[in-house]
């Protein structure tokens, strides 16, 4: 942090907010909202004359709420710039009635209460989003008895207990009684690899990813205390301990070979024996088999991470999309792992996933090195594949803009929709969403996809099923189950689009007209869209299509949907044997109908569907747990489109 302040080159704006970030790759510009510290930090030599005198007295957030702080205070040691802050939320103010005592003991007089918050304005080219992670608060875990005895603690009040900076000054003693504890337990892996379920429909019991870093914490804390403290008698309560990285199984062997116990299972209860102060574990160990009880002195709880609360707000301002569990998303998680779809955007750090320090170093030396790469760039190259708006055909009525995932369409009331090319990532979803045919996606042209569609049904089209398939999944998926050889109907004729939420209802239209027995959409799965969240349009239209289908006197079923990542062949494979046989009970008479019936009227243009309201013709199906429920038709409520009890992103829709 030190050398960050110190560098030429870098700006440290401490104490900041960002408040609103506008433009594009290249030409972000910035609003940053500079807090009124309300201490010269240029001045300040940080004597703390100013806090001893302060008489408020609030917890330490720093110290895990093991130690307090005054109101104008230093947030952490290492801050920099080291010099005090004043929250003024907290203090009683600088009316000499009501306080005004620092100012009087600040001899340099660095205290100005009249500063106000300052808004910079800042022009960049590319964005690090390194915002890190929160820890898991256990306090919903009633049987570890952390809200009810007070030698439960956390692993991060560990580190503040065992810290020579921390509220002990490194001294280890436990809460209670200020005595050092000779017999320490750890229960590992509190808050994470807890499915969501109805006992934990919120997460509050925990998540369900694994938090990377807690075994590793774990057994590094153990081996601290063998080295400190080597009589100190230590059990460790886990699941699995996952020791995957370099040398890391090494300390896990070396920790055992100093003493450390390590027993398979989980406390079920834990209970204060108030006569000896002793805390009592009931466990049974599944290597054994038996139930178990431990003593110990001090029970930690080696919590698991959580994303950071203003991960969010990050997201909304960045346009960036999550995964299920609400950290961000990588543009790939193989080829670009720094990347987010948000051209010039960069991820690193537990933002993106929980990791270590060395992952973080490595990923935030990547993202530098990527940001580097674009900024030294004399020209941004963008793919040819982005939209244009038809100045005369447009109609000013700004729904392009409403559904650009990326912001990329500029657009005010009464006037024409512009794109920004070096923003437009190039979904499509703009040219599906305009009424009135006022976008052509270059090289994804209406006329190229109309063009294919003719083609495909022009022979025998009652054996054909057409299949709309995304470029990144369902398209790559079909090659996967290709190149393995899996056998599934060949009578499937697939059009590419670069994203499910290029096809325009007015395709699916056409494609019926023409006599397609069936039509199937596929992309991403919901948080894998590659264009954030594009192909949540795509439900919406498919939506609408069924329900304008139902109205024309077609089944429904004749149009599907489905999702299917790029390494799922076996899923594509099945997902045509069951479209297959869907189309097998398509018979020519029908499709004679169907054409009559969308033959003699207008095809209902995408906006006018879109509004008409309809009880819910689907349900929606998880492929992991089985679970279904049914679909909303609120975009906003069926935005996650995860299943409510297992959280599995693999979910389908059913007729
Ligand atoms: Fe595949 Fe959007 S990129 S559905």
């Amino acid at each position: 942090m030190m050398d960050v302040g110190r560098h030429p080159n870098i700006e440290l704006m401490a104490y900041s907010e960002v408040e609103d970030i506008s433009g594009y790759v290249g030409n972000f510009k910035v609003h940053v909202r500079k807090k009124a510290r309300y201490v010269d930090a240029t001045e300040c030599t940080a004597c703390g004359d100013c806090a001893k005198v302060c008489p408020i007295v609030m917890p330490d957030a720093f110290q895990a709420g093991l130690a307090t702080r005054r109101a104008i205070y230093i947030p952490f040691p290492q801050a920099v710039p080291s010099a005090y802050i004043v929250n003024a939320d907290e203090c009683l103010g600088n009316n000499p009635i009501a306080c005004g005592k620092c100012i009087q003991a600040c001899d340099k007089g660095c205290i100005d209460f009249d500063m106000l918050d300052e808004i910079v304005a800042l022009d960049v080219g590319a964005i690090i989003v390194a915002t890190g992670m929160d820890v898991y608060d256990p306090t919903a875990l009633d049987e570890y008895g952390y809200t009810s005895i007070v030698d439960v603690i956390t692993s991060m009040e560990f580190e503040r207990l065992i810290s020579a900076g921390g509220p002990t000054e490194g001294h280890f003693v436990r809460p209670s009684d200020r005595t050092r504890p000779k017999r320490i337990g750890f229960v590992q892996c509190v808050g994470s690899r807890t499915l969501h379920s109805e006992k934990n429909p919120d997460g509050a019991r925990g998540n369900p990813y694994c938090s990377n870093i807690c075994c590793m914490n774990t057994i590094k804390d153990s081996l601290l205390l063998k080295d400190h403290y080597p009589d100190t008698e230590i059990t460790v309560f886990y699941m699995d301990i996952r020791a995957f990285g370099k040398g890391f199984e090494d300390l896990y062997m070396t920790s055992k070979a100093k003493g450390v116990r390590y027993i398979r299972g989980l406390p079920g209860e834990v209970v204060a024996d108030d006569a000896t102060g002793n805390i009592h574990l009931y466990v049974e160990n599944t290597a054994t088999g038996l139930l178990e009880e431990h003593d110990v002195d001090l029970l930690v709880l080696s919590v698991g991470t959580v994303p950071c609360k203003e991960t969010d707000l990050v997201r909304q301002l960045l346009t960036l999309s999550r995964t299920g569990d609400g950290f961000l998303m990588e543009a790939h998680p193989k080829l670009k792992p720094v990347d987010t779809p948000t051209k010039g955007v960069y991820v690193a750090g537990c933002a993106e996933s929980p990791k270590d320090i060395k992952d973080s170093v490595t990923q935030a030396s990547a993202a530098a090195a990527r940001a580097e790469i674009l900024l030294n760039a004399p020209k941004i190259k963008v793919e040819a594949i982005t939209a244009v708006v038809d100045p005369d055909l447009c109609k000013m009525c700004g729904q392009c803009a409403a559904v650009c995932p990326f912001s990329a369409i500029l657009w005010e009331k009464k006037q024409v929709a512009r794109v920004v090319s070096a923003a437009c990532a190039g979904c499509g979803t703009c040219a599906a969403e305009c009424p009135f045919d006022a976008i052509t996606m270059r090289h994804f042209t209406d006329q190229q996809v109309y063009a294919m569609i003719d083609a495909i049904l022009e022979t025998n089209p009652l054996e054909k099923i057409l299949a709309f398939a995304c470029n990144w999944c369902s398209y790559a998926g079909a090659d996967t189950a290709g190149t393995a050889r899996l056998q599934y109907p060949a009578n499937a004729r697939l059009i590419r689009t670069m994203c499910s939420g290029r096809v325009k209802p007015d395709f699916v239209w056409y494609a019926f007209q023409k006599g397609a027995p069936m039509v199937l959409v596929s992309g991403c799965h919901f948080a894998d869209c590659h264009y954030i969240n594009a192909n949540r349009q795509t439900v919406r239209r498919v939506d609408a299509l069924w329900e304008g289908l139902e109205q024309h006197g077609v089944r429904p079923e004749r149009l599907q949907i489905d999702w299917c990542s790029a390494a799922e062949g076996q899923k594509w494979a099945r997902i045509m044997r069951e479209v297959e046989e869907l189309r097998a009970a398509v018979t020519p008479d029908e499709v004679e109908r169907t054409q009559e019936a969308l033959a003699g009227k207008k095809v209902p243009r995408t906006s006018q569907v879109w509004r008409l309201k309809a009880p819910a013709p689907a349900t929606l199906a998880c492929y992991r747990c089985g679970h279904t429920w049914p679909v909303t038709f609120n975009l906003e409520e069926d935005k996650e489109r995860m299943c409510p009890a297992c959280r599995s992103n693999s979910v389908r829709v059913v007729l």
